[in-house]
Order: C-alpha cells, then sequence, then structure tokens
C-alpha cells in the first residue's frame, strides 16, 4: 500500500527582544527608510539572554508542535534540525533539543543547507516515513544568526533575525501531503555567503578573531542575482513534478529574506499574484532556516491555508543550495482532550528527570571504576548552564 506524509502538528517560537530599524541606526550608518526600501524588513526578534540559544528556540517550537498535532514527545522517531548557527560544530543541536523535550525514541541530527534547510530536512523526513524507517519526525527550522553576525558590518547585521519554526510529519495511508520536491546545490558559489572560520579548513586562531573571519560574509548582489533566478525556476519545476499547474496553487510560501527578492521572482518571473504570496519578513528579517517554518505557522493561524489547498514551500542560501516542496494540506485533526493535554505537559518533566538520573548512573559509574568522568561541570559552564540538576536549556 502506498505510503504518504502528512504535515500534523506545527509550531513556532521566537525570542521576545525585538529590534527596529531606528535601533540598528544607532548602532551602523543606516536608516528605516534604506532597510525597509531595500528589503522590506521593519523589525527583527534576538536573543539578548545568554542562556537563550538555538536548542532552546528550537524546543520551544517543537513543543509548541507537539501540542498542535496532540503528541507525547516520546512518540518522534526522529528530529532533524535544520540550523546554519548550531550550538557547537558537534554535539548536534538536535540532541540537546532531543534531550530537552524528552523525545526519548528518537534520532537525532543537523541538517546544514543554510536557509534551504528547512525544505531540505521537510524532504529527508518524507523519505524516512515513505520508506518505513520512521513514522513520526519532527522537523526544525532554527536560529540564533544574532550571534554571528558582525554587529558592526550593516551590510549583514540589518537583514538577519533569531527564531524557530517546526512542523511534526507522519505516515499516512491517506494520499496527500508532501507531493513533489526539487532539491539543488552550486557550491562553484560557496564564497558568496559564508562563516569562513571555526571550521577544520580555517580553525579558530588569533589571527581569525582579529579579521573578523568567524562572522557571516556575503556578495549581496550576487546572492540577490542567484535567489531570484532560482526561486522562480524551483517552484515552476515543484508544480510541474507534482503533476499541477500553477493556476492549482494556492498559497507560496517562500524564503523571508527580501521582499524584492520575492517580487521579482515568484511575483513577476512566474506572474503569480501577490495575495498568495505569504510574507511575514516584514517582522522577523531573515530567520534562515526559520523563515518558512515560522511564516508557514502564521499562514496556517491567519487561515490562510485551509485543508485539500496547494502550497508551494520554496527556499534558497548559502550553498549556493535551493530548494522547493509541494504539499497538499490535510484536513485539521480534533484537538486533544484536556486529559491527555495535562497527560502529555507530564512527560516534559518526567524526560528531565530521567535525564538527571542518566547523568547521575554516569557519575556513579565512573566512580565505581575508578575513571575519570569528563567533567560535566566544565561543558554546563561553558554553555553559561547553572547547575548540574537538569539539561533543560532555559526556555
Ligand atoms: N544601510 C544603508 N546603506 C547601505 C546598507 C545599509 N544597511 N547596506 C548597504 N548600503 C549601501 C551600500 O554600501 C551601497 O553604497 P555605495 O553605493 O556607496 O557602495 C548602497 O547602499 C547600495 O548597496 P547595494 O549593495 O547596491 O544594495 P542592494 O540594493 O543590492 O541591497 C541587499 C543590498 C543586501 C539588501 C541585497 O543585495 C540583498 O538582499 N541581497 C540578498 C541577500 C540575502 O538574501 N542574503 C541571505 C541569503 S539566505
Amino acid at each position: 500500500m502506498a505510503r504518504y506524509s502528512r504535515i500534523v502538528g506545527w509550531g513556532m517560537y521566537v525570542p521576545p527582544r525585538v529590534i527596529t530599524n531606528d535601533d540598528l541606526a544607532q548602532i551602523v550608518e543606516t536608516s528605516d527608510e534604506w532597510i525597509r526600501t531595500r528589503t522590506g524588513i521593519r523589525e527583527r526578534h534576538i536573543v539578548d539572554k545568554p542562556t537563550e540559544s538555538t536548542a532552546t528556540l528550537a524546543a520551544r517550537a517543537a513543543r509548541a508542535a507537539l501540542e498542535k498535532a496532540g503528541l507525547p514527545p516520546t512518540a518522534l522517531d526522529m528530529i532533524i534540525l535544520a540550523t546554519s548557527s548550531p550550538e557547537h560544530l558537534f554535539p548536534a543541536t538536535a540532541c540537546i533539543v532531543q534531550d530537552a523535550i524528552g523525545a526519548v525514541n528518537a534520532g537525532a541530527y543537523d541538517l546544514s543547507a543554510a536557509c534551504s534547510g528547512f525544505v531540505y530536512a521537510l524532504v529527508m523526513a518524507h523519505g524516512l516515513i515513505v520508506s518505513g524507517q520512521a513514522d513520526t519526525v519532527m522537523v526544525i527550522g532554527a536560529e540564533t544568526l544574532s550571534r554571528l553576525v558582525d554587529w558592526s558590518d550593516r551590510n549583514t547585521c540589518v537583514l538577519f533575525g533569531d527564531g524557530a519554526g517546526a512542523v511534526i510529519l507522519q505516515g499516512s495511508e491517506q494520499p496527500g501531503g508532501l507531493l513533489s520536491s526539487v532539491l539543488g546545490s552550486d557550491g562553484s558559489g560557496a564564497y558568496l555567503l559564508s562563516l569562513p572560520a571555526g571550521g577544520s579548513r580555517l580553525p579558530a586562531s588569533l589571527e581569525t578573531v582579529r579579521n573578523g573571519d568567524h562572522y557571516i560574509k556575503m556578495d549581496g548582489k550576487a546572492v540577490f542575482r542567484f535567489a531570484t533566478r532560482v526561486m522562480a525556476e524551483a517552484t515552476r519545476q515543484v508544480v510541474e513534478k507534482a503533476g499541477l499547474t500553477l493556476d492549482d496553487i494556492d498559497l507560496i510560501v517562500p524564503h523571508q529574506a527580501n521582499i524584492r527578492i520575492i517580487e521579482t521572482s515568484v511575483v513577476k518571473q512566474l506572474k503569480f499574484p501577490k495575495e498568495k504570496v505569504f510574507i511575514n519578513l516584514d517582522r522577523y528579517g531573515n530567520t534562515s532556516t526559520a523563515s518558512i517554518p515560522i511564516a508557514l505557522v502564521e499562514a496556517v493561524e491567519q487561515g490562510r491555508i485551509q485543508p485539500g489547498d496547494h502550497i508551494v514551500l520554496v527556499g534558497f542560501g548559502a550553498g549556493l543550495t535551493w530548494a522547493a516542496a509541494l504539499v497538499e494540506w490535510g484536513p485539521e485533526l480534533p484537538p486533544p482532550s484536556r486529559w491527555r493535554q495535562f497527560l502529555y505537559g507530564l512527560f516534559y518533566p518526567l524526560g528531565r528527570i530521567r535525564s538527571a538520573f542518566r547523568r547521575i548512573r554516569r557519575r556513579f559509574f565512573a566512580y565505581w571504576f575508578g575513571t575519570r568522568e569528563r567533567s560535566e561541570e566544565e561543558w554546563r559552564r561553558l554553555r553559561g548552564e547553572k547547575s548540574t540538576s537538569s539539561s533543560e536549556p532555559d526556555t
């Protein structure tokens, strides 16, 4: 029997702190007028507490998605977290989220495809489900790019924001869900948008820090030209692949990088009605992998997506990469009963207790065998966490 994957839950979270264009004009030589007319962005949310991080934003979005789906965290088989601002090179931020939400039955990994990452992750989740290797997969896009931009570089610092969006994909025998996808890359343009240092090619050194090589570098004009071309092309291809036409598409949810990119590509090149394109970049800026899921969640919550609608999610990013997915939206599931909600709410503290117990057990074995344990205190100190009693990031 044919197997399909359907989106059964969705959630988002942005940190409360808002930075307006006028606020930025206090830091760098720019103006609200320039940013609004050149990008469409008015404000963005950014993390302002050391304890807020990519994982804490992701965990909140993940919990919201689980609550929407009426599922406990233990139902997840896999967590795929797309991010360009992982907490560390390793371990994967997805594992920190897995622990934070108590998804004790889930595998977890990060996916790096820059701003196209969420759609890439969605397609990977679909593949796991239709091949029978997983039934319920959490797909998250989460970023704290504010930690990686050079706040003295007006070419980049005005563009980005922080946030997280998540969806849950579940196997189904009912036709629908993800109908087609297009994934592409062109590494010949790797240099156009990058964070050069801190990896194995250019390890951190005094020199890399002094040169500002740990900040995002971008050729804005070249990325703009690439983006307008691939957004239109990928949309056209994904619609064709599903055996549909653009007239069948009810909503396009594009990567929210720049209003002029969206208008030049999907609106002008495809002659697609602007009122059927979802835009919220004015309030969030470019949240990279989080931009499409945040927009998707807002579109659903605003009633812009109805059961049976055909939606195109399309993005582009560093790599260079691009990605599009065509989704047939399913019927809304009945909300879980209050009793079930209460019961599932208990899974989160239980998950934390389980996690604390595992760490205590590890310490006991280290003591028993007389081995020196890799210091958890040291890990926590480096991460700016307070106690050893809980591994949950400060959500
Ligand atoms: N405020 C004021 N002036 C600024 C500025 C800012 N924040 N940033 C750049 N400028 C200046 C430039 O220095 C330049 O001045 P100059 O002509 O004296 O050199 C002028 O404005 C025009 O710059 P330009 O690069 O031509 O602007 P643009 O119209 O191409 O817009 C971007 C710049 C970055 C907004 C645009 O190229 C873009 O959005 N590119 C895609 C970036 C993107 O999406 N990246 C993420 C990919 S996921």
